[in-house]
């Protein structure tokens, strides 16, 4: 065995002997005859047992061993304390201090002996148990550390999942160009913290160049007049690529380092390109980031993903407005169709189109209503194709028989162009344009709210046409006469919108 052990005795000859029998069995001993040279000793020899006498000079034992367990609470060295008192009432004073166990005086080396080896084993054993208890915490703490990292990230990934998700939607349902070029910097910027973005694109198919179309932290006015081959030069490279390259990299060839190397004077270091069915749409540039740190493969990843969403966004967008065009034409001829039939009201239904659309923006509706309400107004007389031309342009008093066919119109008209799709959501106001709040309107009999606010506006729209149009049977009246009217016939009119239209009026907006 080995150890040191601190024996402490005022008693020589017990000291002698414990110590000559301990050394002869391996131990290294330290001994101490008083309470205050015991602790001294514990101090300097640092003992892995202490065995100690009761009765002392200057600190008795039982002081001692409250001492000891006072300055070393973690070590928990053991104490085999010796007495010749009554074990009873000794031996629970001295588990009260803190020894382990207690030995009557006069003792057999033999049993002092098989105490002490059992203690030692016992001390070693849960000094073991603490180390390895120290080195699992250790564990554990790198595992939690470790855990909260691989959190961190995890979180940090969540998040851009959920900003990428939000931004497809965003792009899926966003048909303005301008809203979507905005959604998608703000992205850029806010998730990979770049100093600068621009996007190059083209809108038009037959385009042969991509132009600047909006971006964030560039000099607006000097990339508008760029201009960059989208078959040609970095458009071909990156075309080929079909992903992120550094502007520097000496790899891309003459013509499109050529380009490249224009694009970092304004301050970009990567190039993307923005591909939709194997077709180039344009090109997306981006800056160093703000904190001057290297792009991480995670953030160029999602860099990689929103630029898609944008690709396909855009793609949309263009399809919607080419569609929209051809809605527009569709239109045209439509209400061209019903002039022609109606010579007295010619440039109506444009003025009330007109008139419809800006009570819509001054009410500031959503840019989807204004369009509803723009379609609504431009075919709210579309049923006049049903209605024989003698009897719109019959100069006399209409037959009851006649006013009927008239009335129809708003129905027919519905009925014309309730299955064309792309014109679904005016058909209620074409329906709905000779409703009045009371409801002694037609066809319906609608009443107040009823009457959805698009055919409302288109009421007033019309009216307000009709009124500051000359009739065969009367005289225009004035702007202003035409708006005392409008408020007149509140059983008939909205007056709220009225109150729009007055306004416009007011400042000039709409003129004689
Ligand atoms: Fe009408
Ligand atoms: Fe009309």
């Amino acid at each position: 065995m080995s150890g040191n052990i601190l024996l402490v005795d005022d008693d020589p000859n017990v000291i002698e002997i414990l110590s000559e029998s301990l050394r002869s069995r391996g131990y290294d001993i330290e001994s101490a005859a008083d309470g205050e040279q015991a602790l001294a000793a514990y101090d300097s020899f640092a003992p892995d047992l202490v065995v100690l006498d009761v009765v002392l000079p200057k600190k008795d034992g039982f002081q001692v061993c409250d001492e000891i367990r006072a300055r070393d609470i973690h070590r928990d060295v053991p104490v085999i304390m010796i007495s010749a008192n009554s074990i009873q009432d000794s031996m629970l004073r001295g588990l009260h201090a803190g020894a382990q166990d207690y030995i009557k005086k006069p003792f057999s080396l033999k049993e002092i002996h098989a105490k002490i080896e059992n203690h030692l084993a016992q001390a070693h054993r849960k000094k073991n148990l603490c180390e390895q208890n120290l080195m699992l915490e250790d564990q554990v703490q790198r595992g939690q550390a470790d855990y909260m990292r691989i959190n961190r990230e995890l979180k940090k990934k969540v998040l851009d999942m959920r900003s990428l998700f939000g931004l497809s939607q965003d792009l899926n349902r966003l048909r303005d160009p301008e809203e979507l070029i905005h959604v998608f910097c703000l992205t850029v910027v806010g998730q990979l913290g770049v100093s600068s973005v621009g996007l190059f694109y083209a809108f038009n198919e037959a385009d042969d160049y991509l132009s600047y179309i909006g971006g964030s932290g560039v000099s607006e006015t000097v990339l508008q007049s760029v201009r960059l081959s989208r078959e040609i030069g970095l458009s071909r490279f990156l075309l080929g690529k079909q992903d992120i390259i550094k502007l520097s990299d000496e790899g891309c060839p003459d013509d499109a380092k050529r380009e490249a190397d224009y694009m970092i004077r304004f301050g970009f270091d990567y190039g993307y390109p923005l591909v939709v069915k194997s077709s180039l749409l344009g090109m997306v540039f981006i800056g160093a980031k703000v904190n001057c740190q290297d792009y991480a493969s995670d953030e160029i990843d999602l860099f990689r993903s929103i630029c898609t969403s944008a690709a396909t966004g855009l793609e949309n967008s263009r399809l919607y407005m080419e569609l929209q065009s051809t809605y527009l034409s569709t239109i045209k001829v439509l209400v061209s169709t019903i002039e022609a039939k109606d010579a007295c009201t010619r440039g109506h239904t444009d003025r009330v189109a007109e008139y419809a659309k800006m009570i819509a923006e001054a009410m500031r509706l959503s840019k989807r209503d204004i369009e509803i309400v723009s379609f609504g107004a431009a075919l709210h007389d579309i049923g006049k194709l049903g209605v024989y031309e003698n009897i719109l342009n019959k100069p006399g008093e209409l037959t009851e028989q006649e006013w009927e066919i008239v009335r129809s119109h708003p129905e027919v008209g519905a009925n014309i162009i309730k299955n064309m799709k792309f014109l679904e959501a005016a058909c209620d106001l074409v329906r709905h344009h000779h409703e009045r709040l009371d409801g002694k309107g037609y066809p319906d009999h609608l009443k107040g709210n009823e009457i959805s606010l698009g055919a409302r506006i288109v009421a007033v729209a019309d009216s307000f046409d009709a009124m500051t149009s000359d009739r065969p049977y009367r005289r225009a009246y004035s702007l202003e006469e035409s708006i005392v009217q409008l408020k007149k016939q509140s059983e008939k009119f909205d007056q709220n919108v009225v109150s729009y239209i007055e306004e416009l009026v007011a400042v000039g907006k709409i003129k004689r």
